[in-house]
């Protein structure tokens, strides 16, 4: 006797950035945030959970390895979210199969590099959760699930519902209203790509977790950006979005990325996850926009030095024309690193 179910969650970057927890167990942040999801053909996470009787423990593989499920409580508080409402669903239907009375086996997979900045956290465990919701054929919503998978991990709330999507910071203590929208579909702006040039494929310096509570801690800048900065950036992220004014997108999305790795020097000690090949990459979006007399390109770094472009499908030959003569003259960047993936449509 064997249930199981497969899926894959795609990877999201957020052109507003969350970076700051109010509360580091439940996952709440400090401020709201907004991600574009990737396309699955470059980057995604793939799962298979499956429950059987005849399994002793819960247990994890990624990428082959074995974790440990029971120290890790941001995986237990999940599994446990998800098998008390397969418990409520079991008790309104006494006929369904008691699945929640039974261990799972998780089986997880990137096709990128874990911990690189890449948002393979927000893939695994939106994965995870999903994988785990069909198995045990929850009638949950994605906005439902997507207050379980920020507690495995907050940007996992983000890639749950495809397309643009935003992460309510909400405002109750249990975190009921903390919880992911769907801003726009991906149809909505078909038009728009992103490319990912892997700069380094090293785990990043400091854990994003760490790193936050410390900016949290210790930045001057840091409740300015949460308190001022990011809730005017939220309206005009969303207006920007459903006007599909690419210019606002791209500046609002380029000055995000620059604030959050401001607030980043501003701790202390100071954390750094660009490299002078992110920089070099940076004044080449700059040059691109000035060259060309209008924003055509943004930039975005999550807690790690590779870059995330966004362009329109329009200006995709002068976007990546243009990079790939640069990137021939920036120092440290070697061709079989790039990894240029166009993404985005489904
Ligand atoms: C810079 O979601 O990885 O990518 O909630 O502690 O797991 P935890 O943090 P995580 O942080 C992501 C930070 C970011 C910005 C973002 O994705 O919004």
């Amino acid at each position: 006797e064997l249930y199981q179910a497969t899926t894959t969650a795609p990877v999201n970057i957020a052109v507003i950035k969350y970076w700051g927890k109010r509360d580091a167990k439940l996952n709440l942040p400090t401020n709201s945030s907004l991600s574009v999801t990737l396309s699955q053909d470059d980057l995604r996470a793939l799962t298979t959970a499956s429950c059987s009787p005849t399994f002793t423990e819960d247990r994890l593989w990624l990428n082959g390895v074995e974790e440990s499920v029971a120290t890790s409580s941001r995986l237990t508080a999940c599994i446990d979210n998800l098998r008390q409402l397969r418990a409520e669903l079991e008790q309104e239907n006494p006929s369904a199969p008691r699945l929640s009375t039974f261990k799972l086996h998780i089986c997880s997979e990137n096709n990128f590099p874990t911990a690189a900045g890449l948002a393979s956290s927000a893939a695994g465990f939106a994965a995870l959760v999903r994988a785990i919701a069909d198995l045990y054929q929850l009638p949950q919503s994605a906005k439902d699930l997507s207050r379980i998978a920020r507690q495995g991990s907050g940007s996992a709330c983000r890639s749950l519902m495809g397309g643009y999507v935003s992460w309510e910071m909400g405002e109750a203590d249990d975190g009921n209203d903390s919880l992911a929208e769907q801003v726009a579909p991906q149809s909505h702006w078909p038009e728009m790509r992103a490319a990912v040039l892997v700069v380094s494929a090293e785990r990043k310096t400091v854990p994003s977790t760490a790193g936050m509570q410390a900016t949290v801690a210790t930045s001057a800048l840091f409740r300015h950006r949460a308190d001022v900065v990011v809730p005017e950036r939220m309206s005009a992220m969303k207006r920007a979005i459903k006007e599909k004014d690419f210019e606002a997108f791209a500046d609002l999305t380029m000055k995000d990325s620059n604030q959050f790795h401001a607030v980043c020097l501003d701790t202390s000690p100071p954390i750094f996850y660009l490299n002078d090949t992110s920089r070099a990459c940076i004044r080449f979006v700059e040059e691109l926009n000035r060259s060309a007399g209008k924003v055509i390109a943004a930039y975005t770094y999550d807690a790690g030095p590779n870059c995330v472009i966004y362009y329109t499908v329009e200006n995709e030959e002068i976007v990546l024309g243009a990079l790939k003569k640069c990137l021939a003259n920036i120092d440290g960047w070697r061709e079989r690193d790039a990894a240029l993936a166009a993404s985005l449509p489904e």
